[in-house]
């Protein structure tokens, strides 16, 4: 292994699972590769979970990012799809904001290249923020301790761009580590059920695993086979003509990846998604139609292996899918700067400093 270099480490985690030898699952780490030009501090997490919270953020005021990802749940919101700030239906399904710094794209279709991207999309979405660069930066700089904090630890102080690096810094410790699965593959073979062992085998015998892999079970590993902008798409559905492609609108105007790039082989591609915490993130899929886990799972079957499960197969691997729901670290809820900077100073005062 010491002699493999980068590229054929490339090649053996890619060629393992596709030849359905055998896959490579790993526990999921405490931390998700960390940019070099947003290095992790304590403040920029504190502020970006106040961002987080901060329905002023959106163009109404009307909604955080936490009324969509609720990061006292499942970090999403239950919706098939959900409304934005200007009551805009958006065609996608909230995906989850746990563990989604392990992924190396975002959004269904990938066209996110990292979490300080993801912000700026969402920003001028009119289906989400409806917002624009000007009138945020205004928003922001006007509050007095948004702008004392954002003097502290940027040298620009507030930006568009900060705003986004606070956010994606936030979003970086919402890690779910210690699910079941992962005390299972670090040795402990209580950790998950019988049946859930049976799942996990089948899930590697049908070959789920193909493209459900590695740390994030969403294909290779971040930060090493795959950099921050590049991403792992495949086909949904792959086998055409299931009952399911019209059961469950699969294909719509909606073409995943093609959508951004134009290229004719991008046509209905989608970003492989984590399946990690999937059992508390229902409804499924990117357009949120499918309600429940056992569903999904003959629909994945069907429409990517072209493959019937039995009743048994598809109750065990949904006994597999719940191993995979780690610890939530507690969220507590920031205090909000206000409009005068008044309460607010007092606040962060005796929350940095608790004996003064
Ligand atoms: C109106 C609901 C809504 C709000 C508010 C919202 N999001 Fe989202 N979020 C979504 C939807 C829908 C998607 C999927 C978008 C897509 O695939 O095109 C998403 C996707 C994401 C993703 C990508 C997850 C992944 O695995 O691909 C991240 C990260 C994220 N949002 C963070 C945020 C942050 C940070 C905020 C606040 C600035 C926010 N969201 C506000 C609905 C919302
Ligand atoms: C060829 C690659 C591939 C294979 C094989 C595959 N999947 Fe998927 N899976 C995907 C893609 C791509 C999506 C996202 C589809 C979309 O855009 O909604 C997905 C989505 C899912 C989802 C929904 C996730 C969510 O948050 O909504 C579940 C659950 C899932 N897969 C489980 C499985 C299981 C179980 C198997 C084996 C029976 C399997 N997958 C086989 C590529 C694959």
């Amino acid at each position: 292994m010491a002699m493999l270099n980068k590229a054929s480490l490339f090649l053996l985690l890619l060629l393992l699972p596709v030849t359905g030898v055998l896959a490579v699952f790993k526990p999921l780490p405490q931390l998700p590769p960390i940019p070099a030009d947003n290095p992790l501090t304590e403040e920029k997490i504190e502020l970006g979970k106040q961002l987080f919270f901060d329905a002023r953020l959106s163009k109404n005021k009307n909604i955080s990012c936490n009324s969509c990802h609720n990061v006292m749940a499942g970090g999403s919101d239950g919706r098939e799809t959900p409304t934005g700030s200007t009551g805009k239906r958006h065609r996608r399904n909230t995906a989850t904001v746990w563990n989604a710094a392990f992924h190396t794209s975002l959004h269904w279709d990938g066209e996110a290249l990292s979490l300080e991207h993801q912000f700026i999309m969402h920003l001028r979405d009119p289906a989400v923020l409806a917002n624009s660069e000007q009138t945020i930066e205004q928003r922001i700089r006007a509050i007095p301790a948004y702008k004392r904090q954002f003097d502290a630890i940027f040298a620009e102080g507030v930006s568009v761009s900060n705003i986004a690096k606070a956010l994606a810094s936030y979003q970086r410790t919402l890690v779910t580590v210690n699910s079941p699965f992962d005390r299972y593959l670090n040795g402990d073979e209580s950790a998950i059920s019988e049946a859930a062992k049976r799942g996990f085998d089948t899930f590697q015998q049908v070959e789920c695993s193909a493209c459900h892999f590695y740390v994030n079970l969403a294909g290779p590993q971040p930060g090493l086979a795959l950099k921050a902008g590049e991403g792992f798409w495949e086909l949904f559905p792959n086998t055409r003509g299931t009952v399911y492609e019209e059961q469950y609108d699969l294909i719509s105007d909606d073409l995943g990846r093609y959508n951004y790039t134009g290229d004719d082989s991008h046509k209905i591609m989608w970003r492989v998604p984590s399946l990690r915490n999937v059992a508390i993130t229902a409804p499924y899929f990117h357009n949120g139609k499918v309600k429940a886990l056992d569903e999904a799972v003959r629909v994945m079957a069907a429409t990517e292996l072209n493959r019937e499960l039995s009743a048994q197969q598809v109750a065990d691997i949904v006994e597999f899918l719940k191993s995979l729901t780690g610890q939530f670290p507690l969220q507590t809820m920031p205090y909000l700067p206000d409009d005068l900077g008044v309460l607010n100073e007092i606040n962060h005062r005796k929350r940095l400093s608790p004996e003064g």
